[in-house]
């Protein structure tokens, strides 16, 4: 098998391709054949030694896969091989092959090539988890979505719209807008130049119901007061770098809230609600509620050039490694 390795925290143009022969699945574990690994902006972090957990080197990144079963150990009665299968696997998904509990992985719908499926998970429950289950946006309110031609922004426009609510994106470049529009978003801000608490209050009369902020900075502090009444900032992530303080005047004005969403940590502490959320993802990608775009797809041996294109803002919606 091929794998990229990280031997040492760092910049990604230290990760290395090595090979070793293919790994054998034990008891309940299952081998899947990798068609694509999804390319997370959480990869980039464990690489740098950055992230809230920090795994010591040497360790494979890569957050989530799509691929084909090719053989299964003792006691394995959920699948068998030839199964497509998609899972979260935590690290370990940049590589042609990983053995895997075989009560990690899940069915792709048919409807659903393997490239795409590799891509959804992270960002599709994330965005379905703070608008369903943290923010619980309401049909016909309006939700800012930062960073919205990213993974998570993309996931999250789709989300919103499919609970049926208006969505206003914002975005750094004319080319990372125009894929928010698409995804359905009515309108966007350059948050680079325009004034986003402004744009965002004359596109919402008055005042967002909702922000999902996967960006941090002084991004934050505008969309938190752009929020209308009872508005509720959920908090993502940091892509800026900047974890912003936030002004709690601005959060007892006008009743709003600033919700943390932690998806990851509370699916691997949840892995019945986390199944059961992945059900509902699916359930509305195979009947047509929900839109993934087709990832780009870039080889395996790129991996550390696609975290560099990652961390310069350079990428547009999802990125899949392809061994
Ligand atoms: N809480 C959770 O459970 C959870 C789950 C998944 C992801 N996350 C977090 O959410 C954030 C976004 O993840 P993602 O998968 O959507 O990443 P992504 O696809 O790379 O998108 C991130 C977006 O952030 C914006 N950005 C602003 N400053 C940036 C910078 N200095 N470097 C890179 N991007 C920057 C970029 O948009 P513009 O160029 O338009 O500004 C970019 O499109 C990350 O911090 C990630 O760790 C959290």
């Amino acid at each position: 098998m091929r794998r990229v390795v990280c031997t040492e925290w760092g910049p990604p143009e230290g990760l290395q391709v090595q090979e070793s022969p293919d790994p054998t699945p034990g008891a309940g574990q299952v081998l899947v054949e990798v068609a694509a690994a999804g390319v997370n902006f959480v990869d980039a972090l464990f690489v740098a030694g950055t992230y809230q957990i920090k795994v010591p080197p040497p360790f494979t990144p890569g957050s989530e896969l799509a691929g084909v079963i090719s053989a299964v150990g003792p006691d394995v009665e959920e699948v068998v091989v030839g199964d497509r299968v998609l899972s979260s696997i935590g690290l370990g998904s940049y590589a042609s092959h990983a053995v895997l509990p075989a009560r990690s992985v899940t069915a792709v719908p048919d409807a659903l090539d393997l490239a795409t499926a590799a891509a959804l998970a992270q960002s599709y429950c994330t965005a379905w988890f703070a608008l369903t289950r943290r923010v619980q946006v309401q049909p016909g309110e309006t939700v800012l979505v930062l960073g919205a031609g990213g993974g998570v922004g993309l996931a999250s426009i789709d989300v919103a719209k499919a609970r049926g609510a208006r969505v206003i994106a914002a975005a750094s470049t004319a080319a990372k807008r125009a894929d928010a529009q698409a995804m359905g978003a009515e309108a966007a801000i350059d948050y680079g130049t325009e004034d986003l608490k402004g744009r965002a209050r004359d596109l919402s009369d008055g005042g967002v119901d909702v922000v999902i902020d996967p960006v941090g900075g002084p991004h934050t502090d505008a969309s938190l007061r752009a929020l209308g009444p009872f508005g509720r900032l959920a908090i993502i992530g940091f892509a800026d770098g900047t974890i912003p303080a936030v002004p709690t005047n601005q959060v007892l004005l006008k009743n709003r809230s600033v919700v943390g969403v932690d998806w990851g940590a509370w699916a691997m502490a949840n892995p019945v609600d986390q199944a059961e959320l992945l059900a509902e993802v699916l359930e509305a990608v195979a009947d047509g509620r929900l839109h993934p775009v087709e990832p780009t797809q870039r080889p395996l041996a790129e991996a550390g050039a696609v975290l560099r294109d990652l961390l310069e803002r350079r990428l547009r919606g999802k990125t899949v490694l392809v061994p």
